[in-house]
């Protein structure tokens, strides 16, 4: 783990009246990503963006585009995705049948391929196809809404995470997403995580661009 640490702000609590604006800020603070969330309504219990919002980003910002696609079916949505600019694509893998294939597609289109576990996924379901992951994503609250508190359990299962990557000798990202703020942000990462997802501790602050430095700063990474 080498390659530094990497904020994504999540534009699921950004003030959508002031897009361009948002992203404006979090860009100048030194953003390395931005995070959009897709949710159908099914996989989770709220609805939110689709390709749309990847090609509207992609006019605003030249951060990559990081999409998680809380979705049934997430094979739907890989040409679309690919076609509006993201530049990873997750799924999770209670979502689809087959999960191999569906990482092997999204490499295909020359996106990164990470799988999503929520926190009560076993690590396991990552294991079988490590070698075919960019990025393994666990999810530190349970998917659906921004806002929620870091669940403690969380820290442990990075740490196996990192362990397992570790293991198939993958390269991959490492990634967080819910809950993490100031406060927890170090302990995700001092487990081993190295890109971290935050919503309402940058889009809730005051000074969105100065809070992705604070999460930054945490880690222990001069700003
Ligand atoms: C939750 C989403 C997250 C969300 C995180 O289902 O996957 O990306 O935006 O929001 P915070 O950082 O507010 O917990
Ligand atoms: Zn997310």
């Amino acid at each position: 783990m080498t390659r530094g640490i990497r904020i994504a702000p999540s534009i699921l609590s950004a003030d959508l009246t002031r897009l361009g604006e948002q992203v404006a800020l979090v860009a100048a603070g030194g953003a390395d990503w931005l995070h959009v969330d897709v949710m159908d309504g099914r996989f989770v219990p709220n609805l939110t963006f689709g390709a749309n919002m990847v090609a509207a980003l992609k006019k605003l910002s030249d951060l990559p585009i990081d999409v998680h696609l809380m979705v049934l079916e997430p094979e739907h949505y890989i040409a679309p995705m690919a076609d509006a600019g993201a530049a990873s694509l997750t799924f999770h893998p209670e979502a689809t049948i087959h999960v191999q294939r569906q990482l092997a597609a999204i490499r295909q289109r020359g996106m990164k391929a990470g799988l999503a576990l929520n926190p009560a996924t076993p690590l396991g379901r990552a294991e079988e196809v490590a070698g075919d992951l960019d990025l393994l994503l666990i999810m530190t609250v349970n998917p659906g809404f921004g806002g929620q508190s870091y669940l403690p359990a969380s820290d442990s299962k990075i740490k196996r995470a990192r362990a397992l990557l570790g293991a198939h000798g993958r390269d991959a990202y490492l990634e967080v997403d819910g809950g993490i703020t100031s406060d927890t942000i170090a302990a995700a990462h001092a487990a081993g995580a190295d890109t971290f997802v935050a919503g309402q501790a940058v889009f809730g602050a005051r000074d969105p661009g100065a809070q992705v430095k604070e999460l930054r700063r945490r880690c222990g990474v001069a700003v």
